[in-house]
């Protein structure tokens, strides 16, 4: 049978898996979204017109940065306690990812097991669905309905440093709304991703930095990302207990280049390398959406390489696990996995501006 998650607003417990140094947490580890005692509701697919365009974050022009730093900061504005606040926002992926929900659903299921969206076939869809109503809540927050996340394209040597407006503390006297303290200083003094980052920095020029980045990206789309299960990550159904980090089957970009990411811009030293390093903190920074607006990317070029067993999964255990969000309209609802494989049916899709899009494609490693 699918994971299926719970009705999430009643059975959710505090984060507590996979943080290691729990009494000294920089965030809070009561991670459970408010409960507005409403119902969940079925999905329904967007029906407007419009497609929302994600752009690459180093190259956004001046409206779409101001559009998107005054999205931000209406969501911080919000009370803590409202579903679509920063905090509400940051907590789904603690609750959904440090051990916030077990594998109960109306009555059935495995109360003592919990849910790990990470290190298996979720990981690709689940993200989807997170983005998707991020975007949508932000674009409710400045009333745009067009408005579109950033993704940060570190698979194209212009795109591969952090991009410039997550980085001042403050613009005109006021405090940047995509700035985050618990960043690796270091980092984000050099800017320049490293995609392979294990830890250790490489200290090569960045000429070579970039070389071995587009080679990264190749192994995880092409050399290990083979088929269907070596890209999303293997099995992982009802009555399964949460797949570790480490475990040989989670999906080639997971392990990857996604992976050395969070590890790159979580500051070092951190008790549980926060915010980036650690699931349950990860989505207190404003970069965690647009790495996984390129991540979600990632999924869709790897399909548009064409490649024999370049496939999405058809097992029905994977098309048929689903997931609560409160969406734009703070209603509950619960979303599958089939429901998100065509992008076009969700009214998102990415801008790609260079004539090749996929500048590593040459780049075996
Ligand atoms: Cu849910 Cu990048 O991790």
């Amino acid at each position: 049978a699918p994971i299926t998650s719970p009705d999430i607003t009643s059975i959710c417990k505090d984060a507590k898996d996979g943080i290691r140094n729990i009494d000294t947490a920089l965030r809070t580890t009561k991670c459970c979204p408010p409960s507005l005692g409403k119902t969940i509701k079925p999905f329904k697919f967007p029906t407007e017109k419009t497609v929302r365009m994600r752009w690459p974050a180093h190259a956004g022009t001046k409206e779409q940065v101001e559009k998107y730093r005054a999205a931000i900061q209406a969501m911080r504005d919000l009370p803590d306690d409202h579903p679509h606040s920063f905090a509400s926002q940051a907590k789904i992926h603690c609750a959904y990812c440090n051990g916030g929900y077990t594998q109960v659903d109306s009555g059935t299921g495995f109360p003592d097991i919990n849910i790990q969206i990470h290190n298996s076939w979720l990981f690709f869809p689940f993200h989807r669905w997170y983005l998707y109503f991020y975007e949508r809540i932000l674009g409710k927050l400045i009333n745009d309905p067009t408005f579109a996340l950033p993704f940060w394209k570190w698979d194209e040597p212009a795109g591969m440093p952090i991009a410039e407006m997550f980085l001042p503390e403050t613009i005109n006297g006021k405090p940047n709304s995509l700035y985050d303290v618990y960043r690796d200083g270091p980092h984000m003094e050099k800017k320049l991703i490293d995609l392979d980052y294990a830890g250790t920095d490489k200290d090569i020029p960045d000429q070579q930095q970039v070389q071995c980045n587009l080679a990264t990206v190749y192994r995880d789309l092409v050399r290990n990302g083979g088929d269907t299960l070596s890209f999303f990550g293997g099995e992982y159904v009802a009555g399964d207990s949460p797949v570790a980090g480490g475990d040989p089957s989670i999906g080639s970009v997971e392990s990857g280049s996604h992976t050395a990411v969070h590890r790159w811009v979580g500051q070092r030293g951190n008790p549980n390398s926060e915010d980036m390093g650690n699931f349950y903190s990860a989505g207190y920074d404003p970069s965690f959406y647009i790495h996984h607006s390129n991540v979600d990317r990632m999924w869709k070029l790897w399909k548009d390489l064409r490649l024999p067993g370049h496939v999405d999964p058809t097992d029905p255990d994977w098309l048929n696990a689903s997931y609560v969000f409160y969406d734009e309209n703070e209603d509950l609802v619960r979303v599958y996995n089939k429901d998100c494989v065509d992008i076009r049916r969700l009214k998102y899709n990415f801008v790609e501006n260079s004539k090749d899009p996929f500048p590593w494609r040459k780049s075996r490693p």
